[in-house]
């Protein structure tokens, strides 16, 4: 086993939010020599210099131009969120009954969550404040990184249809227990303590709930992992890893982690912004190059949209489409729709198989049974912005969108040594329907 599957866990332990997936992405990247911008700056670039820039700080996009004539962008995408509870304002909600009192945190629902998984589990709370400090507003990242809180399950003797399929309440079966009535008054004092902040000097918050459980790594022969937020922390990490260890002197390579793609990707952090298109054509005029080169560059571009899959379930194999079953340990998985919800198409997925094979990477195919909706993911939506090349890659995993979730550990180096071999080449487009790839 390589060290990258402990390396995953690691990340994703360091990642209780969104926030805190971009921070320790910056470090990575600065560790590695990467130079900062800020969007409100003016940009100034060298060719084999090395950026990133942040937006919100939930979406980050680094990139690395080995020269001002590069041919084409090869582009990787992935997401930064999961699905949670966002804790609302004026969070604390006294129950209580006849002098029983309990302190709760109201919350909502953040994306399309399982939700059976959240109860009897601890639980704590990440995310950032927002303050106003010496006449400035002022962001601070949150984790509270102690057993908080905790959604408890009513007994099954007073729920005899538990285990008959139940419909969950947000507002009533969801809402975490922060304490007794002793707790009440003490929730924003706790997270203000934590970082070393004045409660006063809190404006506001994004707060979410997230699991303690840390990932492992079991099975017979150790052939799976489980942690919280696999989608889509595993591919944010590998494609760095990959980022990080590969280029060609022909292309720009990009990384990009866009936050929001459990809630549609609409806001200015993520894949439906502005923010890939905005980079891209930065950079282009940072190095002097016209509209036109851009346009050029654009035409041979190519994107992986990088979001986890479905693996097999052994429980309910009949869910799966009767010819593209999808196994973990089995290699990289080249998603399908026909209505384009995935952006594979015959030649993105010939492009991509062809770095594969030169690589030695094993792929397979996801579609969904064609009576099954499936979900969507980046690429396309990023598409809308920047049209480009795309293929929808994943990782195969079980019990998607759970707060522990499964993964094979062999298909780790398997997405870095692709995702290498992608940043490793240089894609042009030769003539109508006519790519070449230079290695
Ligand atoms: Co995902």
């Amino acid at each position: 086993m390589s060290n990258y599957p402990q390396g995953l866990l690691d990340f994703i332990q360091q990642s209780p939010s969104c926030f805190h997936a971009i921070d320790i992405i910056k470090k990575q990247l600065t560790a590695n020599g990467f130079l900062q911008l800020l969007e409100s700056d003016s940009w100034e670039l060298e060719a084999g210099k090395s950026y990133f820039v942040t937006r919100n700080l939930s979406s980050i996009i680094a990139f690395k131009v080995p020269r001002p004539d590069f041919v084409s962008f090869h582009i990787v995408a992935s997401h930064s969120d999961s699905p949670t509870f966002k804790i609302k304002e004026n969070a604390e909600l006294e129950v209580s009954r006849a002098g029983a009192k309990y302190t709760q945190l109201n919350t909502e629902r953040y994306g399309g969550m399982l939700c059976a998984p959240w109860f009897d589990r601890p639980l704590s709370v990440a995310g950032r404040v927002v303050t106003q400090e010496n006449g400035k507003i002022q962001t601070h990242l949150v984790n509270i990184d102690r057993d908080l809180v905790l959604i408890p399950n009513l007994a099954i003797h007073m729920n005899r249809q538990a285990n008959d399929g139940y419909a969950y309440n947000a507002q009533k079966d969801m809402v975490p227990l922060f304490g007794d009535g002793c707790a009440k008054g003490s929730f924003l004092k706790t997270v203000a303590d934590s970082c070393n902040i004045s409660e006063k000097d809190i404006l506001s918050t994004d707060l979410f709930l997230y699991n303690r459980m840390p990932g492992t790594i079991w099975g017979a022969n150790e052939e799976f992992i489980s942690s919280p937020k696999l989608d889509d922390l595993e591919c944010a990490y590998t494609s760095l890893q990959a980022f990080l260890n590969a280029s060609h002197n022909k292309s720009a390579s990009i990384y990009c982690v866009f936050d929001n793609e459990e809630v549609g990707s609409g806001t200015k952090q993520g894949a439906d912004s502005t923010f890939l298109q905005d980079v891209l054509g930065r950079i282009n005029s940072a190095f002097g190059r016209t509209r036109e080169q851009f346009h050029m560059a654009v035409a041979s571009s190519f994107m992986l949209s990088a979001d986890n899959a479905h693996a097999i379930h052994p429980n309910h194999m009949d869910v799966s489409d009767p010819t593209n079953l999808v196994e973990m340990n089995q290699g990289i998985v080249i998603k399908y729709n026909a209505n384009q919800k995935y952006t594979t198409d015959a030649v993105s997925a010939a492009v991509f198989k062809n770095i594969c094979n030169q690589a030695g990477v094993p792929y397979q195919s996801f579609t969904n049974r064609s009576d099954m909706l499936g979900g969507s993911t980046l690429g396309n939506i990023s598409n809308a912005h920047v049209s480009l090349n795309t293929v929808d890659i994943g990782l195969a995993q079980l019990a998607m969108h759970s707060c522990y979730e499964t993964a094979g550990i062999k298909d780790i180096d398997y997405m870095i040594e692709g995702i290498k071999a992608f940043y490793n080449s240089c894609i042009s487009m030769d003539a109508d329907g006519i790519y070449q790839i230079e290695r």
